[in-house]
């Protein structure tokens, strides 16, 4: 099967979705936005690229990845069928290396020779160091300490493959604060340096050209389900962090009404405790790393730390498109609990040898939770957008607490 990369997106001239997105960014970073935006129309418009895209996708990457029919927890749950799409089998072991395969040839197109991103997890920090280290680049990593402490496994592999982490010491220390500095870095390295962002957020263009690179999920996933049992998924789960594998799966079907999409926050302690960081069903619309969307805040729209045991997921803001797919009804946003996410990854576990990242765990929980309410004919599309290996310290951390 060819992966390809599509050219339809919903985003208007000016980067919003509905009134959610656009550009809210210093004057000295307009001009970078401009030029990004040309070369990324360009590139997407130029086969050679989408042939030297689809030859590392499929040679380095390993797609097409597999679509999983998960029987044991389909039994265990004993109502609708359950299936896995394997993010978690891509190399660098999640979804973030699509992107980075994307981000980083178009990098090479501009002629930039340095790399920065932010990373939470570590899982795009990894896949932006390996990507640098393909194409012969220098790559900074932007990282919170305490995700530095959370995902050492993760700093260590940015550092084998050649990377420099900086650890971020303001704020919570997490995803936000890193993604705070490398817009800082970016804003006065801007000539020779090209910004890798790790999800569907930011301003325009690069929730759209994220979207683009991710989309591949989606549109080989559709494929495969079709070939298998020759019809679309009832339901399609994915978890919500910035929103880029729950896009990517997305995105191929959006136009399939009958097909129910479900996007997945992380409920941290509870969404009463104050203690998540479930965005689009607490948070209210604001500005923050350049684009209009959901937004943790208080009542003088201060952004309030976000809260998961999932790094990935611990972000206050959310992808605009989530946003406008919120406010018309598309997609149905809801969330899942530490507690339920770890309970997840057991069940996963044991029931098909598979550890989820805890990120993809809490797809899984609603998943499951929602399989038990239908029928044995209905289907559940999960998207496992990465393996559990980084997290096995938290994992055994919190199993040790429960003793
Ligand atoms: C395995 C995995 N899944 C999901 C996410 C969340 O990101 P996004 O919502 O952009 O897919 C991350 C982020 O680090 C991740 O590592």
């Amino acid at each position: 099967m060819k992966t390809q990369l599509p050219l339809e997106t919903q985003v208007d001239q000016n980067g919003r979705y509905g009134r959610f997105g656009g550009r809210f960014v210093p004057e000295t970073l307009m001009y970078a936005l401009n030029e990004l935006e040309s070369a990324f129309r360009e590139a997407i418009a130029d086969p050679a690229f989408h042939e030297e895209l689809r030859t590392l996708l499929e040679e380095y990457s390993g797609r097409p990845t597999p679509l999983t029919y998960a029987q044991r927890l389909t039994e265990y749950v004993g109502g609708a069928r359950l299936f896995l799409k394997r993010e978690d089998l891509n190399h660098t072991g999640a979804h973030k290396i699509n992107n980075t395969l994307g981000q980083a040839l178009l990098a090479k197109r501009m002629g930039k020779k340095k790399l920065i991103a932010e990373t939470g997890a570590g899982q795009h920090g990894v896949a932006s160091a390996t990507v640098a280290a393909l194409l012969g680049m220098e790559c900074k990593v932007f990282m919170g300490e305490e995700d530095v402490r959370r995902q050492q496994l993760n700093v260590f592999r940015m550092e084998l493959l050649g990377a420099e982490v900086v650890p971020v010491r303001s704020g919570t220390r997490t995803l936000k604060d890193a993604t705070s500095e490398a817009i800082r870095h970016w804003v006065t390295h801007v000539e020779d340096t090209f910004y890798m962002i790790g999800s569907v957020v930011g301003p325009h263009p690069y929730p759209e050209m994220v979207r683009t690179f991710q989309r591949v999920i989606g549109d080989e996933a559709r494929a495969q389900f079709l070939y298998r049992e020759h019809r679309l998924p009832d339901h399609v789960v994915a978890c919500v962090g910035g929103g880029s594998n729950a896009i990517g799966m997305f995105a191929a079907f959006l136009a399939d009404r009958d097909v129910q999409l479900h996007g997945v926050e992380a409920a941290g302690h509870g969404l009463s405790t104050g203690r998540h960081a479930a965005t689009l069903s607490k948070g209210k619309p604001g500005v923050l790393h350049g684009s209009f969307s959901y937004l943790l805040q208080d009542e003088h729209g201060q952004v309030i730390p976000a809260h998961s045991i999932s790094a990935g997921l611990d972000y206050p803001g959310v992808g605009p498109e989530h946003a406008h797919l919120k406010e018309s009804g598309r997609v149905r946003y809801t969330s899942v609990t530490d507690e339920e996410a770890l309970d997840a990854v057991r069940l996963l576990c044991r029931t098909e040898g598979i550890l989820p990242a805890l990120e993809s765990a809490h797809a899984v929980a609603e998943a499951v939770r929602l399989a038990r309410t239908l029928p044995r004919e209905q289907t559940v599309l999960i998207c496992l957008s990465g393996r559990g290996d980084k997290d096995v310290e938290t994992i055994r951390a919190e199993e040790a607490k429960r003793r």
